[in-house]
C-alpha cells in the first residue's frame, strides 16, 4: 500500500518557518502542503523546494479535515500532550496528516479537535522545553517516511539528486481558486490578523499575489 503524508499549516506564524518545512516536506516524501487560512507568505528558506511540492488551500480547518478524512486520512497532532505517543514507536496505520502547532502556544483547542491522535518527540536534555516548529515536523516526517517505507532518493556526491524543476506553475496548479473564495479569503485576513497571526505579511492584496509570493526562493 502506498501510503501518503501531509502537511497542515494553519497558525505558524513565521512566515520563514513555512519557507524552511516546504524543504523539509519536500525531502522526506510529503504529497502535499495544505494551507489553512491566510496564505500570503512566501517560501524564504525553501531553497527552491516549493517548486517540487503541491500546495493546497482551505479557507478553515473543517474544509481541510473533510478533504483529509475523504482521502481515508488520519490527522495526527504533533505536541507534546498527556497522551501523545512517542514518534519512534512509529505509532502510524495509513496515510497521515500532520498539524503542528503555532511557535508561542503550541497547538489550539480548535486544532486538537480534529486530530485523531497526537505524537510527540522525546527530549534528552535539559536546557529546552520544546523544539523549534520546523525541526519538530523534520524528525516526524522522517519518522512518517521510514514507517511508510518511502524509496530512499539516489544520491549524487554528497548530495540527494534533485528532480527537474517542473514547469512554471501556474497558480491554479496548487490553489483552486473558486470564484467567491477571494471574498472568503478577505474576510478570514481579516480574521487572521485580528488574531495576531501572519502578521509579517506585506501585501494587503493577498488573493492577486500569492502563488508570486509563495514560489520566492530564499
Ligand atoms: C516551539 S513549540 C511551541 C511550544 C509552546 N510554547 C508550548 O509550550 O506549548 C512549536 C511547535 O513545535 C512542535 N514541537 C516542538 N517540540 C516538540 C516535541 N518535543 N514533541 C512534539 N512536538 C513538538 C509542536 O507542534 C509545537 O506546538
Amino acid at each position: 500500500m502506498g501510503w501518503e503524508s501531509y502537511v497542515v499549516v494553519h497558525n505558524i506564524a513565521k512566515r520563514h518557518n513555512v519557507g524552511t518545512l516546504a524543504r523539509s516536506a519536500t525531502a522526506f516524501g510529503v504529497s502535499e502542503l495544505i494551507l489553512v487560512g491566510r496564505r500570503d507568505f512566501n517560501c524564504f528558506g525553501s531553497h527552491g523546494s516549493s517548486s517540487h511540492l503541491r500546495f493546497r488551500h482551505f479557507h478553515s480547518l473543517h474544509d481541510a479535515r473533510d478533504f483529509l478524512k475523504d482521502k481515508d486520512c488520519d490527522i495526527c497532532g504533533v505536541e507534546i500532550t498527556n497522551d501523545a505517543l512517542p514518534v519512534n514507536h512509529h505509532p502510524f496505520k495509513k496515510s497521515t496528516a500532520f498539524l503542528l502547532g503555532n511557535e508561542g502556544q503550541g497547538l489550539s483547542p480548535k486544532e486538537i479537535q480534529i486530530c485523531d491522535f497526537f505524537v510527540y518527540i522525546p527530549q534528552y536534555g535539559a536546557g529546552t522545553a520544546s523544539l523549534n516548529v520546523t525541526v519538530a515536523a523534520s524528525i516526524v516526517l522522517h519518522h512518517f517516511a521510514v514507517w511508510a517505507g518511502f524509496e530512499e532518493r539516489s544520491r549524487d556526491g554528497s548530495k540527494f539528486v534533485v528532480g527537474e524543476r517542473p514547469v512554471k506553475q501556474g497558480r491554479r496548479n496548487y490553489c483552486t481558486e473558486a470564484k467567491d473564495s477571494i471574498i472568503e479569503e478577505r474576510k478570514a485576513r481579516r480574521e487572521s490578523a485580528a488574531n495576531g497571526f501572519f502578521d509579517e505579511a506585506e501585501s494587503s492584496n493577498s488573493s492577486a499575489n500569492l502563488l508570486d509570493t509563495l514560489f520566492v526562493d530564499g
